[in-house]
């Protein structure tokens, strides 16, 4: 039997990835004293440090946890440990006065930690979380954690005591979420509340412990600047892009998992001039865009038995009933690609998505492939035609050697000749050798094609400076 076929058997079939749990603190509360099928042996530094409470002490506790559970249930977010210490002083504050009990300073810092610790107890884990130059947090098993730090990938010192820790770790961050992972759903997606994103897989489907992956949420997204001085594009490109969004033109992000096609489409979007009307559809909101009239939707997985989901298809067909003038699609991975076409070719122009593929023409592929998915009764070369009229231009987004996120192409839809789509590169980056760190050297440039919307940009007034599309007259000419 295949590997995969073995686990695959080895899943109960019932297993759902999605359980829902009301009240994320009581979670936490009750996960401690919940007997569980299999208990994870609990390490030294995860035991409650309650445990050496005052009986005043622990009464207040209790009461200043039901107050916390009461009041802020939905706002805990543990990669935000100040922040949650000092909702806990503030309660703390207000029993201490209601209740009329007095405790010393001691006192009052073991009650506040103790708290701390049952709510967060992220043992080796929260220091990473904390670190804002951490923006991936990948545990293979208790004692391999990497971390993605400016791109780059390491093996970090911290570790976990052993599965045990690393299981009780994992169970306090699916179930501040209300979501549960045990042996009989041994896979689990879910968004912090900070919009970090988990991935949790046990064994025995993990054959080397439990993992996690964490991709955490940045509060400060890259800006268009930022992408010239890391590297991602050039100046010419930029100006370029700044033109096609605000002459809306409909933009596809086209690139691998955690290429940037994300990052990307947040930064076009912030060209969509002020007055226009933005519905946003997305799996796991992240696109945080900086215009007024925009709505945004997100997409909800099934509870327990299975039932209330909403697809990001449901979503974006609703959109279109909600007047949008653009229409943001976070990733098109299904049926929504039929919808997301048809808006575009119908009033909707200047809409953007984003979709898993490893080239422009790759995208179409996928697109076409999504159409199908759909149950449109479609033949290929309507679907083609569809493609084809209704994106402008393919932006490919690619992890380079050594991590570096760059757009490595950039490509305008031309027509359809014999059911083909047709394109034509306008830019794109040149790897030329690899660096003593193992890094991609090489450089952006215009490939000396002009955009065929030329007349579109400056109808909208949007003009592009001298030479952007003009290739350098020799190599080794670095651009912006
Ligand atoms: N051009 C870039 N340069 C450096 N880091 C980037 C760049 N684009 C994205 N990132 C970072 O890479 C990670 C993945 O980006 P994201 O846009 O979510 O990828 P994707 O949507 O392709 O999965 C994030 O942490 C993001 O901040
Ligand atoms: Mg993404």
């Amino acid at each position: 039997m295949a590997l995969k076929d073995r686990l695959e058997a080895r899943r109960r079939p019932e297993a759902g990835e999605h359980t829902s749990i009301d009240s994320p603190l009581t979670v936490i509360a009750g996960a401690r004293d919940e007997p569980k099928a299999v208990a994870p042996p609990v390490a030294e530094d995860m035991a409650p440090k309650s445990a050496g409470l005052t009986s005043t002490v622990a009464t207040a506790k209790a009461a200043i946890h039901a107050l916390l559970v009461e009041r802020h249930a939905d706002e805990i977010d543990i990669t935000d440990r100040e922040g949650v210490r000092s909702r806990i002083a503030n309660l703390a504050e207000e029993h201490v006065k209601t209740a009329g009990i007095t405790l010393n300073r001691l006192d009052y810092g073991h009650l506040v930690d103790a708290l701390l610790d049952e709510v967060l107890g992220l043992g080796p884990l929260q220091a990473l979380l904390e670190d804002p130059t951490i923006t991936e947090i990948m545990i293979n098993n208790p004692h391999r954690i990497f971390v993605e730090r400016r791109g780059r990938v390491h093996l970090s010192p911290v570790v976990f005591e052993n599965a045990g820790q690393l299981r009780q770790v994992i169970d306090r961050i699916v179930s501040t979420v209300g979501r549960r992972v045990d042996e009989s759903s041994p896979m689990c997606d879910a968004r912090l509340r900070d919009g970090s994103r988990v991935n949790v897989v046990l064994p025995p489907l993990a054959i080397d412990g439990p993992c996690m992956t964490i991709r955490k949420f940045s509060r400060d997204k890259l800006r268009p600047d930022d992408l010239l001085a890391i590297g991602s594009a050039t100046s010419e490109m930029i100006e370029f892009l700044r033109a096609a969004v605000r002459s809306r033109l409909s933009i596809l992000v086209s690139g691998g998992t955690s290429s940037g096609k994300t990052t990307l489409l947040n930064i076009l979007s912030g060209y969509i001039p002020a007055e226009e009307r933005i519905v946003t559809v997305e799996d796991s909101a992240e696109l945080q865009l900086l215009q007024e009239h925009v709505i945004r939707l997100e997409s909800r997985p099934p509870n327990v038995e299975g039932k209330g989901a909403i697809e990001i298809r449901d979503l974006v067909r609703n959109a279109l009933r909600m007047r949008p003038d653009r229409l943001i699609v976070g990733e098109c991975r299904g049926g929504e690609a039929l919808d997301m076409l048809q808006a575009m070719n119908t009033g909707h122009e200047g809409s953007m998505s984003t979709v898993h593929a490893n080239s422009a023409y790759d995208a179409f592929s996928r697109l076409e492939t999504m159409v199908l998915m759909a149950g449109a009764d479609l033949p290929g070369r309507a679907i083609q035609k569809q493609i084809a009229s209704a994106i402008d231009i393919v932006l490919q987004v690619e992890r380079v050697r050594g991590g570096a996120r760059k757009i490595v192409s950039i490509v305008e839809v031309t027509g359809l000749e014999n059911g083909e789509t047709q394109v034509q590169e306008l830019f794109h980056f040149k790897q030329t050798s690899v660096d003593n760190e193992g890094n991609a050297v090489g450089l952006h440039t215009a490939t000396g094609n002009r955009s065929i919307h030329l007349d579109r940009f400056a109808e909208r007034g949007e003009t592009l400076s001298e030479g952007v599309f003009e290739a350098p007259a020799f190599s080794g000419v670095a651009r912006g």
